[in-house]
């Protein structure tokens, strides 16, 4: 940026308080996280709205705050209830740091600034700003994507959007208004969610109109995405009729989150046939593959899912009860490629489809498979 250019972006973002405050008035949506500034209740929300659109959030936001209504409520969550209550968001992580965090806060208290929030596991400058500007009415910018779109294209900005978030976010600390700083971060990104779209934004009804530079979708400047790894995977769906086999995953993406068993190798009928009795099952029937792509941020699975019967399990019912009893099953490495990650059977345990449905949390690049479990015999 040239120094001349200063003066004209400091006045322009100047300008932006009165113009969106009076728009936001007329056009804010009902949102459940808006009903009070509450930092515990704004904190969630800004976490699950980090890599999932408001639409998708509201009925999952309302669940999680009636089911955990306060930061003791969360930090005390038994972590299955956690992640059962987060299904269907994605991105576990975000859930296991809003329990750190909620564990730091139930003994210390809310941290009172951003500088504090920032400190907690998984808030970043974008949350700790919007908290801080909402619940506190600090001058604390929360610049996310919308944000990013709504100022490159006002002012004209094409540089790339690593390059345009803390630029803004010290730019725009300056414009805040003394009053209604949480109205003012929300009003920005509500006119990048309803007004500013990144396709076809609707610009004869922005408040923006005459300020902005670009007038059209032409900012950001679109980034070149990275190259995402694509992984064969191979899910063996073992079902004895009533129950379905999962196991907690000790490693790679997922870690810690109930899945099928699972190869990470392709393997076609025969050969996962083959895998099976050479591990010492006797008496299976496998079916043909379900297939199913799933994209991870930086991963592909091309996934292939083959129901395999068993015998009804008899006397072990419990929900959990383990898979391979006797211990008796042995993985034969031999017949999978050098260093391929795979599930173990001793992690297997039975379990009721009623209970995975009700008590398990299943990510979605499993769930979809939950439809190709072999069905009870009658
Ligand atoms: N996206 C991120 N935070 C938001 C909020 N508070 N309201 C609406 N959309 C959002």
């Amino acid at each position: 940026m040239e120094k001349n250019e200063r003066p004209a972006r400091e006045q322009k973002l100047a300008r932006l308080p009165a113009l969106l405050l009076p728009w936001y008035d007329e056009n804010r949506r009902d949102l459940p996280w808006r009903e009070n500034t509450n930092p515990y209740r704004v904190w969630v929300s800004e976490i699950m709205l980090q890599q999932t659109r408001v639409e998708a959030a509201k009925e999952h936001y309302i669940r999680f705050v009636r089911a955990l209504p306060d930061v003791y409520a969360l930090a005390a969550c038994p972590e299955e209830k956690l992640f059962k209550l987060w299904e269907g968001l994605g991105y576990y992580s975000r859930a296991r740091n809003l329990q750190r965090a909620a564990k730091i806060a139930a003994e210390r208290g809310f941290p009172q600034d951003a500088d504090g929030w920032r400190t907690l596991p998984g808030v970043g400058s974008y949350t700790a700003g919007a908290v801080c500007s909402i619940c506190f009415g600090q001058p604390t910018p929360a610049v996310d994507g919308n944000v990013v779109r709504v100022l490159s294209r006002l002012l004209g900005d094409g540089r790339p959007q690593a390059a345009l978030r803390p630029a803004f976010e010290r730019e725009l600390a300056p414009a805040y208004p003394r009053v209604r700083c949480g109205d003012f971060t929300q009003s920005l990104m509500e006119l990048g969610a309803t007004v500013c779209l990144p396709a076809s934004p609707l610009c004869t009804a922005c408040p923006l109109l005459s300020l902005c530079k670009t007038k059209s979708d032409a900012l950001p400047a679109r980034e070149k995405k990275a190259e995402r790894r694509k992984t064969a995977v191979t899910l063996l769906l073992f079902s004895d009729g009533e129950r379905l086999a999962l196991c907690k995953r000790r490693e790679g993406v997922l870690r810690g989150m109930y899945g099928f068993f699972c190869i990470e190798t392709s393997l076609s009928e025969k050969e996962a046939g083959d895998f099976l009795s050479a591990a010492g099952l006797s008496s299976f029937r496998i079916g043909a593959p379900a297939r199913h792509k799933h994209v991870f941020t930086h991963i592909e699975w091309e996934m292939a899912a083959y129901p395999v019967s068993l015998p009804a399990g008899g006397a072990e019912a419990g929900e959990g009860a383990p898979f391979d009893p006797a211990g008796a099953l042995r993985l034969p490495e031999e017949l999978l490629p050098e260093g391929c990650a795979h599930s173990l059977f001793a992690d297997l345990g039975w379990f009721s489809r009623g209970y995975v449905k009700s008590r398990l949390s299943l990510p979605s690049a499993f769930r979809w498979a939950l439809a190709h479990v072999p069905p009870a015999a009658h």
